[in-house]
């Protein structure tokens, strides 16, 4: 499977000058590589500059959509609106944004509202905190199996899982995982769509791992740990850093 790279801007940078230089900067330093998908994901404002950098090297996602195609919605953005700037992925269920409200049934509709206009859904699942007896497992069975209603077998192949654990993401991480959470997360959620669909079917799902992702990180989680591929937070704002992530995993 071909592994996909995420690099998730968040509301960052703060100005158009700025955005505009790690795109440039971010092109530049990436290697072409036949075997990887590379997704860069900027805030909403600077998705236009995309046209000037078109490249083989990476693709352009978005990091939120509506639950709507069209209409009177202020400050929601469409479907069709990422597409026609070029964006061809979109995050949705981000930790970040659950925490500020988005809930299950809401990320259920963004990801029909997405596979609807053929943009591929990101959908991010994972635990507050990790506890001895293994509600967490619960939790995250319950958090798939909601924003995955109404799926049917070929809208689930076009989807791609990121396992992101809130307490290792961002500047407020507690730590790192490990390689084996990841991978009991990855059986776990393989075995949740093969129950839900079939084992083929469940195969051709992608689930990538996010949380404090750098360098040296990188080649655990993903040769090690099974990911098949990553989503980057802070180290994808730095463009020699993204840069090693990726060469990390040649
Ligand atoms: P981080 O963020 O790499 O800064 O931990 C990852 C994410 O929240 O997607």
């Amino acid at each position: 499977m071909n592994k996909i790279i995420i690099a998730n801007w968040k509301m960052n940078p703060a100005t158009e000058k700025e955005a505009e230089k790690l795109l440039r900067l971010t092109k530049k330093q990436l290697p072409i590589l036949k075997d990887k998908t590379i997704v860069v994901c900027p805030p909403f404002p600077y998705l236009f500059l995309y046209k000037n950098f078109k490249s083989k090297k990476f693709l352009l996602g978005a990091q939120n959509v509506s639950t709507e195609e069209k209409g009177s919605y202020t400050g929601e953005v469409s479907p069709g609106m990422l597409s026609s700037l070029g964006a061809s992925y979109v995050i949705i269920g981000h930790g970040e944004c659950r925490a500020r409200g988005e809930n299950d049934s809401l990320i259920n509709q963004k990801v029909l509202n997405l596979l609807k206009n053929d943009l591929i859904p990101v959908l991010c699942v994972g635990e507050r905190d990790r506890d001895t007896e293994g509600s967490y497992l619960s939790f995250l069975e319950e958090q798939l199996k909601q924003s995955l209603n109404g799926l049917n077998k070929n809208q689930i192949k076009k989807i791609v899982i990121a396992y992101e654990p809130l307490w290792a993401i961002g500047g407020q991480a507690k730590r790192e995982a490990t390689k084996e959470e990841f991978t009991e997360i990855k059986i776990f959620i393989k075995k949740i769509l093969s129950d839900m669909y079939d084992p083929n079917t469940a195969s051709s799902v992608p689930v990538l791992f996010g949380g404090s992702v750098n360098s040296i990180n990188a080649r655990y989680y993903v040769s090690e740990g099974g990911a098949d591929g990553l989503l980057v937070g802070r180290d994808s704002l730095d463009a020699d850093k993204f840069e090693a992530i990726v060469r990390a995993l040649d």
